[in-house]
């Protein structure tokens, strides 16, 4: 799929009239909702002389409110403008299609500490949550946290960091409540590739036959990080076109690391640099920065691609700042977990994997 800028452009400022309206209806139906907790609570210590029927009633309202569902969610760390994106529409999600409160939904971010994150998992437990939503520090941790919700009978979606083909083939033989709810991170490095076929000269803008790139890499440890890598440049090699890796390092998916690393290259490698890949948009934001001051221009002697569709990063593809991005549907993923975490809570049964698809963004109208 390959959307133009402003086709997303158009979606996204659409996107936020929506959310207005729908934050408006929440409000309204969480004060209704409220009122009329407060007006069962009344009921129940104010009658004294009552039916049976009418009793039960009132205790029966009464217990739904008390077995009202808690959620928790817990994020590798805060400071991640993707991953801040997707847990904002996890939360507005439960609350506008599952009913939940805004205060029975607990986010919590384990600052890139495993022994941290178990501990927040373990709060959340005794808090009381019907399920998590997590996206483990360590992807080869995710064994661990599944039978630590396994052990309390927690249901649990694994949301970004990607377990293995094992790991999910075990929840289903040892009939554990969990589930992976990602993206085919050789899906979004295939479509960076193709952003670069599509540029100018397919990024050989010094005509010596060969794209020598610089490859800007997220955590070394994430599949997504591999698998952009491997896929970006395979797609490259397998149209016939010759590369030349000047250099391949990671930025831990932040942007001042995407910044510092460009500019590195570019000082050392100078005008031999005609492609940046970045494994993220947060990088590739950095990278842009930095092209821009080295005095190097996107689309004409650089080329420079990212992934997530950041709304920063679209806009930059919009002014020509960026080549192209592949959007990493925060929106698909969010409602997805959600919808996927409340059948697990409600006993029903569900997949162990979920893929939701990337995006082609370019600059180009494609
Ligand atoms: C990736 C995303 C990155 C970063 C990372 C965290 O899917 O592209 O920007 O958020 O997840 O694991």
């Amino acid at each position: 799929m390959n959307w133009s800028v402003k086709r997303i452009w158009t979606i996204c400022k659409s996107m936020n009239k929506k959310k207005k309206g729908a934050a408006a209806i929440v409000m309204v139906a969480a004060v209704t909702f409220a009122t009329g907790i407060f007006y069962t609570r009344e009921v129940k210590t104010t009658q004294t002389a009552q039916t049976t029927s009418e009793k039960q009633t009132t205790e029966e309202r009464a217990e739904e409110t008390v077995s009202a569902k808690k959620i928790g969610i817990c994020i590798y760390r805060y400071d991640d403008d993707f991953m801040k994106l997707i847990t904002k529409e996890l939360k507005n999600s439960f609350i506008e299609n599952y009913g939940i409160e805004a205060n029975d939904i607990f986010t919590f971010y384990a600052e890139e500490d495993l022994e941290k994150q178990q501990e927040q998992v373990e709060k959340l437990m005794e808090r009381g949550v019907c399920g998590l939503i997590i996206q483990a520090v360590e992807e080869a941790k995710i064994p661990a946290l599944a039978d630590q919700c396994a052990e309390k009978q927690i249901p649990v979606v694994f949301i970004n960091s990607e377990p293995t083909e094992e790991e999910k083939q075990r929840w289903s033989e040892e009939k554990i409540a969990a589930s992976w709810v990602g993206t085919d991170g050789r899906q979004a490095g295939a479509y960076q590739g193709q952003l670069i076929l599509e540029s100018p000269e397919h990024g050989d803008f010094n005509g010596d036959g060969m794209v020598s790139y610089v490859m800007i890499q997220g955590d070394l440890d994430a599949e997504d990080t591999k698998n952009r890598t491997e896929y970006s440049v395979k797609t490259l090699t397998d149209q016939g076109i010759r590369v030349q890796k000047l250099t391949e390092v990671s930025g831990n998916w932040e942007e001042s690391r995407g910044k510092e690393l460009t500019e590195q290259a570019l000082k050392r490698y100078g005008r031999r640099v005609e492609v940046i890949i970045c494994n993220n948009d947060a990088m590739a934001n950095g990278a842009s920065e930095a092209i821009q001051e080295a005095g190097r221009v996107v689309g004409k002697d650089i080329c420079l691609v990212g992934v997530d569709g950041l709304r920063s990063t679209v806009t930059a593809v919009r002014d020509g700042n960026v080549t192209g991005t592949v959007l990493n549907d925060y929106h698909g993923q969010a409602k997805k977990a959600a919808e996927v975490l409340m059948k697990l809570v409600d006993g029903e049964h569900v997949d162990t994997e979920y893929l939701i698809d990337h995006v082609k963004i370019s600059g180009n109208g494609q």
